[in-house]
Order: C-alpha cells, then structure tokens, then sequence
C-alpha cells in the first residue's frame, strides 16, 4: 500500500487505464487498484493485460481487461462501453498508450511519423472523446502522460515531441471547454524514468550514469514517483487543478538533454 496517501484514496472510483498492462501506466494502474478504485486496462497485447489483471487481483483489486488499440475509434468505444457495462461508470480516464524509437528526421518514414502521432496525440483525443459522457455523469476527470521532450528539443524524437506536444494541448483545451461540466484534465510529463521500456529503447545503458549527473535531484526516477503523482492529482486533493501538466523529472528538462 502506499503509505504517502491515506489508504483507499481512491475507494469507490473507476478508473479506466489505456497502455495500463506494463511500464509507467501499468504502474499507475496497480498504484490505483491499491488505492482502492476499480481499474480498467486497455493494451494492444492481450498477454501483457492476463499478467496485468492477475496481479491486481492477487493484491486484492479488481480489474476488467479489454484489447483496444487507442487508434482505432470503434475499438475505443467498445471498451468503454464493456467497461461501463461491467463497472456501471467511469470516474476517472488515464491516457497511458504510447509509442516510441530512435530515429533521425532524415530517417523517418512518413508513415513512423504518423504511427506515433496516431498512437500518442489521436489515441488521446479519441479515448477523451468517447469517455465524455461517462465523465459529464460522473464529473470525472482525465490524466495524460505525456513527456519534456518538445520543452526544448530533443534529438532523434520529432515524432514523438510533435504527438506529446499535441497531447499537452489537448490536456490544456479540454480543461477549458469540459470544465463547465466538472470534468478535471490534467497531465502528467515524466522524465527518466528507470525500468520502462521507454528507457530501454531510448537510453542506452552506457549513457545512465552521464545522464543520472545532468540530473538536478541525481537519480533517475522511479515508476512510483510517477504514481504519487498520478494519485495526488486525480484525488480530492487536487480538485481545483486543471489544465496543469505536472512535470516529473528530478529538474532534469531545465539542463536539456545533450551530453556533449
Ligand atoms: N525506426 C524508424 N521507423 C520505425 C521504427 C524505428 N525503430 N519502428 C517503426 N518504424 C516505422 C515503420 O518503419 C513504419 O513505417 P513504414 O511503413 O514507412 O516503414 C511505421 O513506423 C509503423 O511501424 P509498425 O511496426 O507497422 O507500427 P506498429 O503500429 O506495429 O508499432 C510502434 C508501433 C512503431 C510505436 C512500435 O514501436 C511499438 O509498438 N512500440 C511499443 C510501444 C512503445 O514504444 N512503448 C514505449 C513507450 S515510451
């Protein structure tokens, strides 16, 4: 249980949680279910959500899995609607799902570009979307994980700046238009975060150490730095925040990212 938050935090909510099978948001999704809410989680990979599910509910939570890709509009809807149907509302939308590789500009197919903005920017914009109505009954509230990369600029990361750019307008647009109807939106930008496949892809081990002392609090961070974070600004604690992208990085993107 963490132990930061008063236990059950999130007692009586429903929290539906895409990419929550695995990395930062499948640690959110365990971090809620522990908290107390009732968690959906939303993948590609139908493996990675039966291990995600049984680990949960060997915690003592409870958690529905649906397949969805975030790109695909109609899948979107029907995990909302089995979600609804299964948990009988929706308090709380995560937008988790992402993609990510290394890749010069000169190198980037047209299609890899669009792949990760369909993946990260419209896969955002379609869950929000189609979880509106749940939400306006609920006057819930949305998180999306989003990134530093587009604060300055990040090498070998145009298409994925451009998408979490993207995604932090829509966090800002629809903390303004939604929230006559009590809906919160908020975001979330990690910076380094150890043990993800994120890392794995974009950090290679050699460069761990010259990045951990670029670093203004020195260490890489951790899933559950994220999930405190995830936990404070979806709770009541936070009820007049929205709009805000809360930037979780140790300071790391005020130094920037280039080791020369
Ligand atoms: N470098 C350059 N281009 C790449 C690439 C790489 N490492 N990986 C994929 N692409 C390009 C492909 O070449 C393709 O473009 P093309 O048709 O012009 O050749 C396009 O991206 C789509 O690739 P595809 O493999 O068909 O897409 P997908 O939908 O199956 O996979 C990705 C999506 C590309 C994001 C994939 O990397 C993925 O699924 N990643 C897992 C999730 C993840 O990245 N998690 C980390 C989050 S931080």
């Amino acid at each position: 249980m963490n132990k930061i938050f008063a236990d059950n935090i999130l007692q009586g909510k429903v929290a539906f949680v895409t990419g929550g099978a695995t990395g930062i948001t499948g640690g959110v999704a365990r971090a809620f279910a522990e908290a107390g809410a009732k968690v959906a989680i939303t993948s590609r990979k139908e493996e990675n959500l039966i291990a995600q599910k049984q680990f949960i509910e060997e915690n003592g939570g409870e958690c529905f899995a649906v397949v969805a890709d975030v790109r695909d509009y109609a899948a979107v809807e029907n995990a909302i609607a089995k979600t609804v149907e299964h948990f009988g509302k929706i308090d709380i939308v995560v937008n988790g799902a992402a993609g990510n590789f290394l890749v010069k500009p000169e190198e980037l197919s047209a299609n890899g570009f669009g792949t990760v903005v369909d993946i990260d920017t419209k896969g955002t914009f379609n869950v929000c979307r189609a979880a509106f109505e749940e939400l306006k009954k609920t006057q819930g509230q949305i998180l999306n994980i989003s990134a530093t990369l587009h604060y300055l600029a990040t090498p070998m990361q145009i298409h994925v700046s451009a998408a979490k750019a993207g995604v932090d307008a829509i966090t800002r647009n629809l903390s303004v238009e939604w929230g006559r109807h009590g809906i919160r939106v908020n975001g979330i930008a990690p910076g380094p975060i150890e043990d993800t496949e994120g890392m794995k892809r974009l950090l290679p081990e050699p460069l761990k150490d010259k990045l951990k002392n670029k670093i203004p609090l020195r260490r890489m961070g951790q899933i559950k730095d994220i999930e405190d974070a995830a936990l404070f600004l979806t709770s009541d604690a936070a009820s007049y925040i929205t709009g805000v992208t809360l930037v979780v990085d140790g300071g790391q993107w005020l130094l920037g990212t280039s080791f020369g």
